[in-house]
């Protein structure tokens, strides 16, 4: 059977072409935006005077009929027509004839794909941006739950300083406010409305191009027919925050991993997110922090898969750009899958308060309260770190409990000392004392609490 491009051809394609320019298994996917792009080409070509509103009519008809099949799997997606454009434009013209083979008229595939593309990205923003809200409300009702639970903060993964298990769980919510504004910024990129520009250097009619803006919902419109055939910034956006999101996604889970694990013993994750082992009765591993926490590869991967494919281009479409999708839809998919899994997650933790805070005792946790002590009495911070310094060698050596220490103890230091240097040494009223903005008081986490429940 002839191609819908094949006028000036003798031969038939090798199978081999066949195989490698098909893109309609994955490229289906979109059949509901090509579709949309369909109707108000259409309704454009109308407007401008190329269609009847008889035709016009068929075609939308036939639209939504082939809308209808595909959605009750009675439509037979052909490889042999290539993508998803030519399919549905095939079928159209079965079904109604004349009219269909009008529809084509001043437009190509190239603002085509560009339009769906744009379509569809925009939609799976709004969805993935639920998702992430969900999951920030998630870590934010943790945090409210457990809003006093103390636990070890860690630099170099030591022991630093105790602070709030709800500051830490919105550390993680700030990260994720981060990662909505750069889905925000992904989502403008897409909404400049490709279509009318042609192949890449304008159309012989009058397209319309702002009243299909308008009818497409787009709130921009492209400026250079050629710049709007070659341009996939607008993937390369998404799929950078993707990476992030990933990135920060994964780290995550390895605290979960880590946490969970009977060294450190500070969560539970429940039945319905672990697995066993097929050899070991007792295990009960982390399984879905370790693949999301492994997806991040395929995410940074898609990134860099579109960087490579767009690299070294000439203007303007290439038929390398088909390769733009796949890694595109993996993208989509993979977020939404991680971030679904990271709320499942959340959902039945169990905090171990007691855990936690037995760990906070522990590698002198509150020796900068002491030092800080020290010098709001007037010791220089320098001397007041010597000295507290001294203390923690001297604990090591002698291994003495420094939680345990008497107010006695202390005054061999130095004389500053008073008995109220006790309170100090306690991890519990630590955190509280950290009243700069930002810090782990409960004073503050309530205005994290405060300044996030308005960014929802
Ligand atoms: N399937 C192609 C793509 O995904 C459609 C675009 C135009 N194709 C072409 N041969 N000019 O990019």
């Amino acid at each position: 059977m002839k191609k819908l491009w094949g006028g000036r051809f003798n031969d038939k394609n090798s199978d081999i072409t066949e195989k490698l320019s098909v893109s309609v298994h994955y490229d289906k996917r979109l059949y509901r935006q090509d579709i949309r792009g369909s109707i108000v080409h259409s309704e454009m070509l109308n407007k401008i005077g190329i269609l009847s509103d008889e035709e016009l009519g068929k075609i939308i008809n036939g639209l939504n009929e082939i809308q209808m099949e595909i959605e009750n799997n009675s439509f037979d997606f052909e490889d042999r027509l290539e993508d998803v454009h030519m399919n549905i434009e095939s079928r159209l013209t079965d079904k109604i004839g004349y009219a269909g083979k009008k529809m084509h008229t001043g437009r190509s595939r190239n603002d085509q794909i560009a339009l769906d593309t744009r379509l569809y990205l925009k939609d799976e923003c709004c969805e993935i941006d639920k998702h992430l809200v969900r999951l920030i409300r998630s870590l934010m009702d943790l945090a409210e739950k457990n809003k006093y639970v103390i636990l070890p903060g860690y630099t170099h993964m030591q022991v630093a300083q105790p602070v709030r298990f709800s500051h830490h769980m919105l550390a993680y919510c700030w990260q994720l406010v981060r990662d909505r504004r750069r889905l925000d910024f992904a989502r403008n990129s897409s909404d400049y409305s490709p279509i009318g520009v042609g192949a890449l250097a304008g159309v012989n009619y009058g397209n319309d191009r702002h009243f299909m803006q308008q009818k497409l919902e787009f709130g921009n419109i492209t400026q250079n027919s050629m710049d709007t055939v070659s341009d996939r910034d607008y993937m390369l956006d998404f799929l950078y925050f993707a990476s992030v999101l990933g990135t920060h996604l994964s780290r995550f889970c390895e605290e979960l991993v880590l946490w969970s694990s009977s060294q450190f013993d500070f969560i539970r994750l429940s039945d319905k997110v672990t697995t066993g082992s097929s050899i070991m009765p007792q295990k009960k591993n982390p399984d879905l922090a370790e693949i999301i926490r492994g997806k991040t590869g395929r995410l940074n991967g898609n990134l860099v898969s579109l960087l490579t494919v767009l690299k070294g281009l000439p203007m303007t479409y290439n038929r390398d750009l088909q390769e733009d999708k796949e890694s595109l839809f993996d993208s989509v998919d993979t977020v939404l899958l991680s971030l679904e899994g990271m709320i499942e997650m959340m959902k039945d933790i169990t905090v171990k308060k007691d855990k936690m805070r037995d760990a906070v005792y522990s590698n002198f946790s509150t020796a900068t309260d002491l030092a800080d002590y020290l010098s709001q009495k007037g010791v220089p911070f320098r001397e007041a770190h010597e000295i507290i310094g001294t203390i923690v060698g001297d604990c090591e050596k002698n291994n003495i409990d420094f939680f345990k220490m008497k107010f006695s103890d202390f005054q061999k230091y130095s004389e500053v000392f008073q008995e109220d240097v006790l309170d100090y040494v306690n991890p519990e009223s630590s955190t509280d004392r950290k009243i700069s903005f930002g810090g782990t008081s409960i004073y503050d986490i309530d205005r994290q609490l405060e300044e996030l429940r308005k960014l929802l």
